[in-house]
């Protein structure tokens, strides 16, 4: 009779589903029970969506009903995925919310809500559900990166409906206020919006909920991070030398949220001139890896200067979209499965929702 270990061996040649990585060490193998009657491997899905299921467990079958001695093969699942870990104390979860993760950048106009639409939009063609918060207050820049016009509708209950965008669901304080009315909202009033998105969003399920921060990492940015509990932070800095003084800021900002950082993601790092194809590192080069290694934290990668990304941009149909394989792009798919990637193998934490 084969072993567990002989089923497991054979599990590691499957592949999760769009990642070059196999469930095994994506955490999705539960159990393997060998009986007289058969095989059955219990899977423990991070994702809830089913087709990517159906493909895992169809794989499976077909790997270990290929080995000698195994007359049956079942795929069971253990309980449903996940839901959001949740903190002991702290703020409660949003339902139907696997994953919150908020990007933030020490500093404006690094790039930071560019970022935080392509990899929203890069998880999305991985096969995640995926909503968007764009909760920079000051200068709300979602809606025109992405084309929305129209104030989001609500449902009977008064839940507030995003709005599907590139099979993005999107919410943006900019899709509250006229054009050019300037948003001077302070404190309470921002706390009661936000509260809002948090809470009163029909977001349905979401595998993950990015977090589009103000600049900064002062008081405002600090009262939005204590909302929801978020799986972890991504900050997004330039490779001037300024700039990375702000990712300790960051850094430090996320640790007293008690939130892991996963990564850094230098922007703007450098451009491929058009007329000669050089690359030119007008700032220098590499700050953003060496300030991940000194503080700790993963890098994730570098994004080029790139033109076309300023005018997908402007034009409201983000680079990913408008140019999936532009550079770029690819660069963005890789980030966002490396996050996927390094977000499944933390453990975690479910703990029972209090009443
Ligand atoms: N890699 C890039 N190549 C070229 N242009 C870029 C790149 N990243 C961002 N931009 C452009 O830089 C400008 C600022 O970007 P963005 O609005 O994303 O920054 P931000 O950090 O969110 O700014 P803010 O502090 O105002 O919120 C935009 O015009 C955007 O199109
Ligand atoms: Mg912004």
């Amino acid at each position: 009779m084969v072993t567990p270990q002989q089923i497991l061996t054979e599990l590691k040649k499957v592949k999760y589903p769009g990642f070059s990585r196999d469930i095994v060490s994506f955490g999705l193998i539960k159990d393997v029970e060998v009986g007289s009657l058969g095989v059955n491997v219990v899977l423990a899905p991070t994702t809830a969506r089913d087709e990517v299921i159906e493909e895992i467990r169809s794989m499976v079958i077909e790997v270990v009903g290929k080995l000698a001695g195994v007359p049956k093969v079942e795929v069971s699942l253990s309980d449903p995925p996940q839901p959001a870990r949740r903190m002991q104390s702290g703020p409660a979860g949003i339902p139907g919310v696997a994953h919150v993760l908020a990007v933030a950048s020490g500093k404006g106009g690094v790039g930071k809500s560019t970022v935080a639409v392509n990899l929203a939009l890069s998880l999305v063609k991985l096969g995640h559900r995926v909503g968007l918060v764009d909760a920079d207050v000051y200068g709300p820049s979602v809606p025109k990166m992405l084309g929305l016009h129209d104030r989001p509708q609500a449902t009977n209950d008064k839940r507030l409906i995003p709005i599907d965008c590139y099979g993005l669901k999107v919410i943006s304080l900019g899709l509250f206020v006229a054009d050019r009315t300037p948003v001077i909202w302070r404190g309470p009033m921002i706390n009661k919006l936000l509260t809002q998105f948090f809470r009163e969003v029909d977001w349905g399920e979401l595998d993950f909920l990015i977090l589009d921060l103000p600049p900064g990492t002062g008081d405002a940015q600090l009262t939005i991070t204590q909302q929801v509990p978020l799986t972890g932070g991504v900050i997004v800095t330039t490779p001037q030398d300024v700039a990375l003084e702000d990712v300790k800021r960051g850094i430090a900002m996320f640790q007293q949220v008690k939130t892991p950082v996963l990564g850094v993601i230098e922007n703007m790092s450098y451009h491929i001139c058009i007329g000669c194809g050089e690359r030119g590192e007008p700032f220098g080069h590499g700050g953003g890896s060496r300030m991940a290694e000194q503080f700790g934290v993963p890098f994730l990668g570098e994004l080029p200067l790139v033109r076309a990304v300023r005018e997908a941009g402007d034009a409201g149909t983000p680079l990913v979209v408008a140019h999936p394989e532009h550079a770029d792009s690819m660069a963005y798919r890789a980030i966002a499965a490396r996050l996927v990637e390094d977000i499944s193998a933390r453990p975690v934490e479910v703990l029972p929702t209090v009443h």
